[in-house]
């Protein structure tokens, strides 16, 4: 039997498939298998925050979920009980409301909180955890898939699937009308989703923040299967993308320290330069959040299930202060510690770079191109 009786559940930052699936588990396991009560904490850390923003979560409030997107807890990647975006007279001003989130949790008789997140939201975890002792336990979530504590992250395949699919229809448009079609995918300074997207949609380039382009070699390549009779082009941007010695493109900087700049425009930038350079008629397709939205894959699913079974266990037997993950084929777990502030990016001379280069996929880098 658990000491603990009641935990909370939160999901934070920018939403992604599988979340709902994670919900489900843990409210499943924790009833069925340590008769605890889940408390369903509402928009990520302001449901601490603020009162009147939790729900009982029982069979019920899970039913049917499973397929869905999004979270039925609801997110936000703006709350952060540390620096709480407050309106004051008219003007947003950041408090510390820490003390106060820790103070609903005991009155709402929470005694221990499984915070479902990616490095952002699990770094107010720990400081919770440090700060205050409160027990935690971690479940990684991002479509980024740039969490080096695990394999993978539950979304990452889904918004891989809604990428490759992406580049699959643009192919037939970009053949008919001889042009080049950039797309512009998520992942922030990770370039996982446009390498797998890319090399599943069989693009001719791929541009990743890990390798900096060279403009002008994108547009030799260009030119290159031009003399050679393939009048178009499929290039796949990471929105993190940025040339040799530039910068990420970057559309709207946060007003406070821990939030991080909005990413955009860099398949923009990418194709005003190559019609220039090659004369060629560009069209750019920026994905956006369709990446983050739609049915969660099997795969997606059953990662999302498995890792919320394994953080109610944790829970059960009292192992706080750590974040379940994907080892190989199986669900461990690390320490806080172990799984905050280490970006997992794709390496420039990795296998899956070297494979895709290997069939004449350009990163156009100085070097390779
Ligand atoms: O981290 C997930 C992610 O979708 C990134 O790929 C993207 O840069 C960012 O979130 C977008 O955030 P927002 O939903 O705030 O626009």
């Amino acid at each position: 039997m658990s000491k603990v009786k009641k935990i909370g559940l939160l999901t934070g930052g920018g939403d992604c498939p599988g979340l709902n699936a994670v919900i489900r588990a843990v409210v499943k396991s924790a009833i069925k298998n340590f008769q605890m009560e889940v408390v369903g904490v509402l928009d990520g850390y302001e449901g601490l925050v603020f009162p009147g923003k939790t729900m009982m979560l029982g069979y019920e409030e899970v039913r049917g979920i499973l397929p869905k997107g999004g979270t039925i807890l609801g997110s936000s990647n703006r709350a952060n009980p540390f620096a709480m975006q407050i309106e004051r007279q008219g003007k947003t001003v950041s408090e510390d409301r820490s003390a106060e989130a820790v103070k609903r949790m005991k009155e709402l008789g929470i005694e221990a909180l499984i915070i479902v997140g990616g490095d952002g939201t699990l770094k107010i975890a720990k400081e919770l955890k440090d700060k205050y002792g409160v027990k935690v336990v971690g479940v990684p979530k991002t479509i980024d898939n740039d969490l080096s504590a695990t394999e993978v992250t539950f979304g990452f395949e889904t918004a891989v699937n809604t990428a490759t699919e992406a580049v699959d229809k643009l192919h037939s448009t970009a053949e008919s009308h001889h042009r080049v079609m950039l797309v512009e995918v998520m992942g922030r300074d990770a370039g996982w989703i446009a390498l797998h997207c890319g090399m599943a949609g069989g693009a001719d380039a791929i541009l990743i923040p890990e390798i900096p382009y060279d403009i002008e070699k994108l547009g030799k390549k260009i030119e290159r299967r031009e003399k050679y009779g393939s009048k178009f082009s499929i290039v796949v941007v990471a929105e993190g993308a940025k040339p040799v010695g530039g910068k990420e493109s970057v559309i709207d900087h946060p007003d406070q320290p821990w939030q991080l700049p909005r990413l955009g425009g860099a398949a923009q930038r990418v194709a005003d330069q190559i019609s220039r350079l090659t004369k060629k008629e560009c069209r750019v397709t920026v994905l956006g959040h369709i990446q983050r939205g739609g049915t969660p894959s099997p795969f997606d699913r059953n990662l999302g299930t498995r890792f919320g079974v394994a953080a109610v266990n944790l829970a059960g037997e009292g192992g706080f202060g750590r974040m379940v993950c994907l080892r190989g084929r199986g669900i461990e777990s690390v320490t806080l510690e172990e799984a905050v502030g280490r970006q997992k990016l794709v390496d420039p001379k990795g296998e899956m770079v070297m494979a895709a280069r290997a069939i004449g996929i350009d990163f156009c880098s100085a070097p390779d191109a």
